[in-house]
């Protein structure tokens, strides 16, 4: 790779042993790739030197847990090394514990202190606590055409086709190393040539509502796997909570990293500027007998209606879902069999909290929880066997996950699920 002269600095050691292990780390991912430069980066989203108790108990006899995590998992370094703090504006994706509600997710005093030293850690390096797959819902909003380095697929795909900012789905590694440097191979998704579409989808069925954009997307993943979709025909101007239910869904069925839609997002004002010089390798039709065969795919693993858990905040919620699910449980009270975990940033529950919406949630029997969820996590209330979902994504992962059953609906037909304890849902119309 061609390095400049302040990352020749930083590999020489000039900015001390951290920087010079996170740009040797980086060089070596950059030659792998066939980069033959970096891009300067100010906006990374990863886990830099998290862990966990089984993470914390194989490096304890090496030394300093959090410096020894970070140098030798997170940098590949065979010396511990000293991390210093941050110089690029850096968050932290979401977690594996509610920071209040550990209790109820299982966890033990000693894994919540645990997550407390991290933590503090995490803090003092500089790096944002917005403990969210949604970073975008939580503060950390980029613009078109900048240069990211983020972790998380359904983040990743947001940044790169809803916002038109670029970013690879990178690693822990990339991601930490690039906290300490601010540079990241300019490859893939930050070069204009690999943003253009590969695949043409066209929708013969409207999609308007929620559960319309999860299936589609999980349609559309299946169908292009990690190639780059560009869809047209009955949509409907999709908002942000569209696009993060399509986007999750794509990236989990197939590795969709960016898409484009036809006159909505950033880089698709008309078919010909999506596809660019690319002529479409195929086009795949959507229709009616399509949309029931996703429904069913994300039903496949329900048999039994008794419902005894609901998860909602996938990808976390924001705050319109918050206050629809408000809506719908105002008043009322939770079926005695079932439990309802809501998942999202702290930074909507902060507003949800001011808004009511947390309280009328608990009021109604329902938990709202932060920072991680039931997949992340592996966190489901005790003696969970069918659970409700609104999330293609994660109905594409839990049940496989933790061995349950799972049902796949509306965000409604979830909530009622958690009013009368029984799955009543059906493939919309
Ligand atoms: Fe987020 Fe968990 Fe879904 S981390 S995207 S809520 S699988």
């Amino acid at each position: 790779m061609k390095l400049t002269e302040d990352e020749k600095a930083m590999l020489d050691g000039a900015e001390g042993a951290g920087r010079q292990k996170a740009m040797e780390l980086l060089v070596r991912y950059g030659e792998a790739l066939g980069a033959e430069r970096f891009v300067d980066t100010n906006n990374i989203a990863g886990v830099p030197g998290s862990s966990n108790l089984f993470m914390r108990d194989y490096y304890k006899d090496i030394g300093n847990g959090y410096e020894a995590i970070y140098s030798l998992f997170d940098l590949d370094s065979d010396v511990i090394v000293p991390v210093p703090k941050v110089s690029a504006y850096s968050c932290h994706l979401q977690g594996g514990m509610d920071p209040a509600l550990w209790s109820e997710q299982g966890m033990t005093k000693e894994a919540f202190e645990h997550f407390q030293k991290d933590e503090a850690e995490v803090a003092d390096h500089g790096i944002q606590l917005l403990k969210t797959c949604t970073p975008y819902l939580a503060g950390n909003v980029p613009v078109k055409g900048e240069h990211c380095a983020w972790m998380e697929s359904s983040a990743v795909v947001y940044c790169n086709s809803v916002i038109g900012a670029r970013t690879n789905t990178e690693g822990r590694e990339s991601t930490s190393a690039a906290m300490l440097t601010g540079k990241i191979p300019d490859w893939g998704f930050h070069r204009d040539e690999y943003r253009f579409g590969t695949h043409h989808i066209v929708s013969e069925v409207a999609v308007s509502d929620v559960i319309d954009w999860g299936m589609l997307g999980y349609f559309v993943g299946d169908a292009v796997q990690e190639n780059i979709p560009v869809i047209e025909g009955r949509i409907s101007q999709p908002n942000l909570v569209r696009h993060k239910h399509f986007g999750a869904a794509a990236a989990s069925s197939g590795g969709v990293e960016l898409y484009h839609m036809v006159g909505f997002t950033p880089e698709a004002a008309t078919r010909e500027m999506a596809f660019g010089p690319r002529k479409p390798r195929e086009t795949v039709k959507y229709g009616q007998a399509e949309r029931q065969r996703i429904y069913d795919i994300l039903n496949s693993q329900g048999t039994d209606p008794n419902v005894d858990y609901i998860m909602l905040g996938c990808p976390h919620f924001s705050i319109e879902q918050m206050w629809e699910v408000a809506n719908l449980l105002d008043g009322k009270k939770l079926h005695s069999g079932t439990s309802l975990w809501v998942f999202t940033s702290r930074s909507v529950k902060s507003v949800a909290d001011a808004n009511g919406y947390t309280k009328t949630i608990k009021d109604a029997g329902g938990l709202v929880m932060t920072d991680t969820c039931s997949a992340i996590g592996s966190v489901v209330p005790k003696g969970t066997k069918v659970v409700a979902l609104d999330s293609a994504k994660q109905a594409h992962y839990l049940p496989a996950m933790m061995g349950l059953e799972a049902w796949f609906g509306t965000t409604k037909d979830c909530i009622n699920a958690a009013l009368t304890g029984r799955w009543n849902g059906e493939c919309p119309r």
